[in-house]
């Protein structure tokens, strides 16, 4: 299949639209990131400065991210070279593009580890471990070298292979059946958790706010979390969106898709920390194995815990997936349209470049444990690159371009669909539905006037403020100042 200037590929339903989106947002970032971030920043603190991140600054950003691609209808650095044709924007593409690879590098490292634990799980590894069992067959296979590495390649190859078969046939079918199945299995996995004994303290800790742990290091790793999580910041939505109909709400469909983000997030938080109390671990200890070491007691002490077990880590797998798709979906599309190469050459660059630099990536913990930056190895490096520095400041450059650059009208259009769509009937109209009266009309202009007033202060003045704040704060350049 060939995405060509002319004949670009696209989503084919609405509901396969959300899916896909929210395939991208959900994945590891979800299940794996948060768990841990949350566990080494302190619990519920972080948890609230977290939502309100994804709330204020995040669908903004997610919103404006719609806005360009819809509009431009071309990958993250075309776009900004179609709507600011010779200006310097287009480097916001680059930054995205330079976060995809990085992103790439160190997903696929964990991405393979799931796929090691789909493997165990069939054999039936952890039978008859105790927690220490398990933390030494975590650390054991983290730590040997060849096997994370095979597992790495397998998995970004999985992705190479939905990339090559286009966006119709790959992504949105994969994304569309399955996460409903991983919603089940965690909902699961969260009464497990809960009815464990001693596992109140995992409650408290995740939500009940302790204040005293927050530092600027905290709250930027918040703000990092979040974009992250909402796969915002690097043009994975810009790409996206460029294949959306004209028909799409960009709106609702922001603020769907970093619902079902929030959501699954914070359930996995509740399937891990209340067993993680229960096993009487201490929630900073995990760093990025953590749900490895937790997750195969839980499954152990369920009833059907061996089919439990497979089933979870494939789909986590396939969560995984369907978020990297979209990374790799970035570079694609770049090299597609910028430069002519056929669809599956462009598929083959980016994933020799991306393995290449994986490999440094998953020998973190082995060949080059002794490489490290301050207290990082190389795996933390490019995670807090990626997550703290690069997608925080494609982020701030995202909204100043829809909120100075782009014309408001142009703005406005994406937002309303050319001015067809009621925006606020979704919410206050449902009531009112066959009762509508000419007042309800009036009132609901004027609640869709506003909500594009509060959008354009957001991404004009709050959010690139508050962004480029909590950065510099977070790298500790004010303090010095
Ligand atoms: N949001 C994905 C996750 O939570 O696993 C990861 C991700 C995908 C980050 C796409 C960035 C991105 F552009």
């Amino acid at each position: 299949m060939s995405v060509g200037k002319e004949s670009r590929d696209g989503f084919a339903s609405r509901f396969g639209i959300v899916c896909a989106a929210a395939g991208s947002a959900i994945g590891l970032g979800n299940i794996w990131r948060f768990p841990y971030v949350v566990g080494e920043s302190g619990g519920g603190a972080f948890l609230l400065i977290y939502l309100g991140f994804v709330l204020l600054l995040g669908i903004p950003v997610m919103l404006s991210e719609f806005v360009i691609g819809r509009n431009a209808k071309r990958n993250a650095f075309g776009a900004f070279k179609k709507i600011a044709p010779r200006t310097l924007w287009p480097v916001v593409g680059i930054i995205g593009i330079v976060a995809a690879f990085v992103i790439l590098a160190f997903y696929s490292t964990i991405a393979g580890w799931t796929l090691h634990y789909v493997y165990l799980s069939v054999v039936n590894g952890f039978k008859g471990a105790d927690a220490l069992t398990v933390t030494e067959i975590f650390v054991s296979f983290q730590t040997s070298g060849a096997f994370p590495v095979f597992w790495q390649i397998i998995f970004i190859l999985l992705t190479a292979i939905i990339i090559i078969s286009g966006v119709k046939k790959g992504i949105e079918k994969y994304s569309k059946i399955l996460m409903p199945f991983l919603v089940l299995l965690l909902i699961s996995l969260c009464i497990r958790s809960l009815t464990l004994p001693g596992s109140v303290g995992g409650l408290t800790f995740l939500f009940n706010p302790d204040f005293s742990k927050i530092s600027s290091t905290v709250v930027l790793s918040a703000l990092g979390q979040a974009f992250f999580s909402l796969s915002i910041g690097m043009g994975a939505l810009i790409t996206y969106a460029s294949y959306f109909p004209d028909r799409t709400n960009l709106p609702v469909t922001s603020f769907q898709v970093s619902l079902a983000d929030v959501i699954i997030a914070i359930m996995a938080g509740v399937a891990i920390f209340p067993a993680m109390f229960a096993l009487g671990m201490l929630p900073e200890e995990g760093g990025p194995g953590l749900i490895f070491m937790v997750l195969p007691n839980v499954f152990q002490q369920m009833p059907g815990g061996y089919v439990v077990s497979i089933a979870f880590f494939v789909l986590l797998s396939i969560a995984a997936l369907t978020s990297s798709i979209s990374i790799m979906e970035v570079v694609v599309a770049f090299l597609t349209e910028e430069f002519g190469i056929k669809r599956p050459g462009a598929t083959i660059i980016t994933v020799v470049a991306a393995a290449f630099v994986g490999i440094f990536c998953t020998l973190s913990w082995s060949t080059f444990e002794h490489v490290s930056l301050g207290n990082r190895n190389i795996f933390d490096v490019l995670d807090f690159t990626a997550s703290n520095v690069l997608l925080p400041l494609g982020g701030l450059l995202i909204v100043v371009f829809v909120g100075w650059y782009m014309k408001q009208s142009q703005v406005k259009d994406e937002m309303t669909n050319m001015g067809i769509l009621k925006l606020m009937v979704f919410m206050i109209g449902y009531y009112t539905r066959d009762t509508r009266t000419d007042e309800d009309y009036t009132r609901i202009r004027v609640l869709k006037l506003k909500m594009f007033e509060v959008f354009l202060f957001i991404i004009r003045f709050l959010a690139p403020i508050a962004i480029a704040i909590i950065f510099l704060n977070g790298i500790g350049l004010i303090k010095s100042l």
